[in-house]
């Protein structure tokens, strides 16, 4: 058997983990919001101001005794002024990026008010912001770049208080050698969760050269967490963090599965969903004897079979998931005849789109009220210009003209009140008896 993680209680304690230095990617850009100068953090790690993509709003610094450890938080641009305000992020056409913003309130305006305001990226509604005077939140989306730049604008929200401000955005350009590759690159994703399972501390950035955010789930009473120690995962083309795969959620025993039951509060049909797994095998006698084997059944429908092997990654991805109005999505992942050790999972991405059916609204509603407008128009056309000719020649006028007209349509954009329902899903575990 592999060590069982005594870390557990450490890393409770240490579950705010601080990236010091953060390493660079070709073609990444770092900004930190609202800071006077440049500068470097590490020796990778190269912070740029943020004059050069945004002309409006004002700087701020986070007064010191709220300071939070992530340095680039500590400074903010805040926009006192006009509905939305935008940055413009420079881009490779056709590139995918992993976008990242943070925003820490740090009641730097010193109202104790942390803001609530609306997140967008290239027209598309990303996220509605809801401020902490005391943490930091993390919104991340997945783009492909469709000119040499796109915009991520903050928006000010009806009914909702406070000026709009920003801490620090990244962009990550996604390697092309197979990331996230069944993934539509012609819509944007939103990540909904991003969890590590195990004993591990939330991963903010770094190790993560994608500045991926890594939710530490530290199981619950009945779920084991398991260490596989410093191991090299081969086979990952998603490139998650060696220190995130290597450690894993376990169940008790071999009579037990591992249940996650993902709440959504509600459920649409315009959305798609992306979900990818990761697993490992804790046991390095898999080499030997045994193998670690079980089956995913998601809404009790079997989906895969998944084997894995130690210093493996083995992941699965449901592409293009649809909910069905399913509200509570349960996912299992049952120990099968074939295995010798019980399933375990060491993390798991979950992502939404709009796949942009609203589009045809505007055609629905359009097709009819044209018809409605449209017949009796015709009808006197014909009328006057076909039946009415012989007795009395009319004097030539233009036929009356039918157009189309498109009201304005929402664009591939989650509805705020859908955003809402996404992002504020609920994740519990439980033990099921096989
Ligand atoms: C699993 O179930 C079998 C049959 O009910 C039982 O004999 C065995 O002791 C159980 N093993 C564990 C580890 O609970
Ligand atoms: C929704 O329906 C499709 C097609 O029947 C099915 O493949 C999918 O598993 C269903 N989704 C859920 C959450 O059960």
């Amino acid at each position: 058997m592999c060590p069982r993680s005594f870390l557990l209680l450490i890393f409770v304690a240490a579950s705010v983990g601080l990236s010091l230095c953060q390493g660079s990617l070709l073609g990444s850009l770092k900004i930190d919001c609202g800071a006077q100068a440049a500068h470097f953090r590490g020796l990778m790690s190269y912070w740029d101001t943020d004059e050069k993509y945004i002309k409006t709003g004002d700087n701020k610094a986070i007064p010191s005794e709220n300071f939070n450890s992530v340095t680039e938080l500590n400074t903010l641009r805040y926009f006192k002024k006009g509905k939305k305000n935008c940055y413009t992020l420079p881009a490779v056409p056709s590139s995918s990026y992993n976008v990242k913003a943070s925003f820490y309130y740090g009641n730097y305006d010193e109202r104790s008010k942390p803001p609530i305001f609306g997140l967008e990226i290239e027209a598309n509604e990303w996220d509605e912001v809801v401020t902490s005077s005391t943490v930091a939140v993390y919104h991340e989306a997945i783009l492909t770049a469709r000119g040499h730049d796109f915009s991520v604008c903050l928006v000010r929200l009806k009914g909702k208080h406070g000026h709009p401000f920003i801490n620090a955005l990244e962009i990550s350009p996604l390697s092309s050698n197979g990331m996230y590759e069944t993934m539509n690159r012609d819509l944007t994703w939103f990540r909904i969760f991003r969890y590590r399972f195990g004993a591990g501390e939330t991963v903010l950035g770094y190790p993560d050269p994608y500045s991926r955010v890594w939710e530490s789930y530290t199981p619950s009473t009945g779920e084991e967490s398991v260490t596989a120690g410093a191991l090299f995962f081969q086979d990952n083309s998603n490139e998650v963090p060696d220190t995130v795969l290597n450690q894993a959620m376990e169940a008790p025993s071999l009579n037990n599965s591992l249940d996650l039951k993902l709440d959504f509060e509600k459920t649409d049909d315009n959305c798609l969903y992306y979900m990818t797994f990761y697993f490992t095998s804790m046991h390095s006698s898999t080499w030997m004897t045994g193998t670690n084997s079980f089956d995913i059944y998601i809404g009790g429908v079997h989906k895969a079979t998944v084997l894995t092997e130690f210093s493996k990654c083995t992941s699965w991805t449901w592409v293009d998931a649809r909910m069905n109005n399913t509200k509570v999505l349960n996912l299992e992942f049952r120990p099968n005849e074939q295995t010798s050790f019980p399933p375990a999972i060491s993390a798991m991405e979950v992502f939404g789109a709009n796949h942009g059916k609203k589009r045809n609204l505007g055609l629905i509603i359009g097709l009819p009220i044209g018809l409605v407008l449209g017949l009796p128009l015709l009808g006197l056309f014909i009328y006057f210009i076909v039946l009415r000719r012989k007795p009395r020649p009319v004097q030539a006028r233009p036929a009356p003209q039918l157009t189309a007209h498109n009201g304005a349509i929402p664009g591939q954009g989650f509805d705020q009140e859908e955003l809402d329902e996404l992002l504020h899903l609920h994740f519990s575990l439980s033990n099921g008896q096989v």
